[in-house]
């Protein structure tokens, strides 16, 4: 079956009935002018989830602590864009550290005023970080005799094993993928979000989630390994997998939901011809775990708040059957450069000469939400091309032959960006479009206002698909729909990213929605880090006045939505804020 036109629809639902209400839960989670989507409207600060879930009574791996200098010790950053580029490292408890540390690890403590929170490699909206994040792996010294199921836990850096299984099951699971792959799954808890931000909580956690599935793809390729979501699998069996299915462990605990499930591959494991992108059914059906261990901790002291629009967003949006799917791997390994040139990926698609500039995991380990922008920071033009290519999917190419990180995510791209270019060095301020689908220029001039432009900018490189719609000032109106925060119009350029809503949900069908977030969050994620190696600084921005943007760009209706907005620019840091190191010594390492 093509990777992009899976359907599937909830057992016993009409498609029409389904899709019906994953919009009906977008218009209404819209935020408008005079009024936000609903929520309590007041924090209820006794009853604040705990942002670190535990599961009492697992056993627990400590993974080995890396120090910052250990941390930075890397490839260069931009040798993850270069196909090839690292030397893949072997899978080993000391690998599996630094991969996590760099997917979903603590990246700094911050204190103000007797508060103290984390930061994480993974942004999150609020910095609630609905996201948990599993690992299924075969034997490997220091962590299990047997192949196991982890529960990662960032507060700590340990992994929990939450069930062990038997050779031949894992092997049954695994068959059809080459030896030494292992799979890491995420999870939503929707309630994490729907504390703060009550019925628009959901895109919340769909955005980190896509996040996420960008760190743990961009930690994959610091290590020279490759990382694709296996798109066909069910929604419940990732549930059966993860044991989110096994009430007895969440008797007391928030609700846990199924997210994604990403193959990763190490060294030495050379694809064959087609690369299932599912996990057999009946496989996954048989599995027994020979034991489970541990119970998912409670969040919040009180009982959760219920949205009955998230509940029934998650039950329409659900993946109820696995879909046969899988892709060409061409012969491919972790190893082989693919092949580098295409035309609209310029110069972030060529690998040259060997790369120089700061190591990946110092960009990834910096990374932060800007918190304010000076106003006065601007980016040289070729610069801002660059970090614009580096979001190019390539989709004309076979999956795995499309940049990191973008052999992620099996399905034709369904964001574009609608850009506000406020400081761009050899740039004219104003909108601007860029396509990450090319294809998508003839419904977009039709759908947008008459009077747009669409003139190549001057200094683009050829063929980029990059166009100038209406030159001005625009920073108060890129504040205006981003909520009125000035983040959106005091850096050098803002973005909201444009989904093509009703193709991708007519096309798939509703469990697609959460899917066009995690696209969107993808997109930010590599902004972020682009951000950072620019010598800049990013934020996402998941409030926004969605129909207002649409006025801007002259949409009607819901063929086109805008999803999700970001900002970059120079930051101005905030000196009250004391900043402590993501890991004290562990007792007794001796540091
Ligand atoms: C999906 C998403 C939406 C966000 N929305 C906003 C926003 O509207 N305004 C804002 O100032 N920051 C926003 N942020 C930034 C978060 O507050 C930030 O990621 C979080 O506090 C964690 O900090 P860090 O990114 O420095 O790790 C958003 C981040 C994400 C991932």
């Amino acid at each position: 079956m093509a990777e992009s036109r899976l359907a599937s629809a909830t057992p016993g639902s009409r498609l029409s009935d389904t899709l019906h209400e994953v919009r009906q839960y977008h218009e209404r989670t819209k935020h408008h002018f005079h009024r936000y989507a609903r929520s309590l409207g007041f924090m209820n600060w006794a009853n604040e989830p705990n942002p670190f879930r535990r599961y009492a009574g697992s056993p627990v791996a400590e993974l080995p602590l890396l120090s910052s200098a250990e941390l930075f010790e890397s490839p260069p950053y931009d040798d993850l864009y270069r196909p090839g580029a690292v030397h893949s490292a072997p899978a080993s408890l000391a690998s599996l550290s630094r991969f996590f540390h760099y997917a979903l690890a603590i990246t700094a403590w911050k204190e103000h005023a007797g508060s103290r929170w984390s930061l994480r490699s993974n942004p999150s909206s609020g910095d609630l970080h609905p996201t948990e994040g599993y690992l299924l792996a075969g034997p490997l010294p220091g962590l299990h005799r047997n192949p196991a199921l982890y529960h990662y836990a960032p507060r700590d850096h340990v992994l929990e094993r939450r069930a062990d299984w038997s050779a031949e099951g894992f092997g049954e699971l695994m068959r059809g993928f080459p030896a030494g792959c292992f799979l890491v799954g995420l999870s939503s808890i929707f309630w994490r979000e729907a504390w703060k931000y009550g019925e628009r909580a959901y895109r919340y956690c769909h955005h980190d989630l896509g996040h996420a599935i960008g760190t743990v793809r961009l930690a994959a390729a610091a290590l020279g390994w490759r990382a694709v979501l296996l798109h066909g699998t069910s929604d419940a069996g990732i549930e059966r997998l993860l044991g989110l299915d096994r009430t007895g462990d969440f008797e007391e605990s928030e609700a846990e939901h199924p997210g994604a499930l990403l193959l990763v591959r190490p060294s030495g494991t050379a694809a064959p011809a087609r690369l299932p992108l599912f996990l057999d059914a009946d496989a996954v059906e048989r599995l027994r775990p020979l034991r489970w261990h541990g119970r998912a901790s409670r969040l919040s002291p009180e009982e959760p708040v219920i949205w009955e629009a998230i509940d029934q967003v998650a039950r329409a949006s659900r993946k109820a059957r696995t879909d046969s799917v899988d892709t060409l791997t061409a012969g491919d390994s972790p190893d082989k450069p693919r092949d580098p040139s295409h035309p609209g990926a310029g110069v972030a698609g060529r690998a040259a000469e060997p790369s120089s500039g700061p190591p990946a995991g110092r960009i990834i380990a910096q990374r932060r939400s800007a918190l304010a922008f000076d106003g006065r920071t601007s980016l040289p033009a070729p610069r801002f091309f660059t970090m614009l290519e580096r979001v190019m999917p390539c989709a004309d190419r076979p999956l795995l032959e499309r940049p990191t990180p973008w052999d992620v995510l099996p399905w034709e791209p369904a964001i574009d960006l609608a850009v506000f270019v406020h400081r761009i060095d050899g740039l004219p301020p104003g909108l601007y479009a860029l396509l990450r689908e090319p294809g998508r220029l003839q419904r977009l001039k039709r759908a947008t206002r008459p009077e747009f432009l669409w003139s190549a900018p001057s200094g683009a490189p050829p063929g980029f698909p990059l166009y100038q719609l209406q030159p001005g000032d625009l920073r108060q109106v890129a504040i205006d729909v981003s909520c009125g925060q000035e983040i959106a119009g005091l850096g050098a350029f803002s973005l909201g990213m444009i989904a093509d809503f009703d193709a991708a949900l007519e096309r798939s069908g509703a469990w697609f929605y959460p899917r066009l977030f995690w696209e969107a969050g993808l997109v930010g994620q590599v902004l972020y880090l682009e951000a950072e190696a620019a010598g800049a600084r990013a934020t996402g921005i998941g409030c926004f006045f969605d129909d207002p943007m649409h006025e801007v760009l002259g949409l009607e209706g819901t063929a086109f939505q805008d999803l999700y907005h970001f900002a970059t620019g120079g930051p101005v840091e905030d000196a009250r804020l004391t900043t402590l190191p993501a890991y004290p010594p562990r007792p007794g390492s001796g540091a």
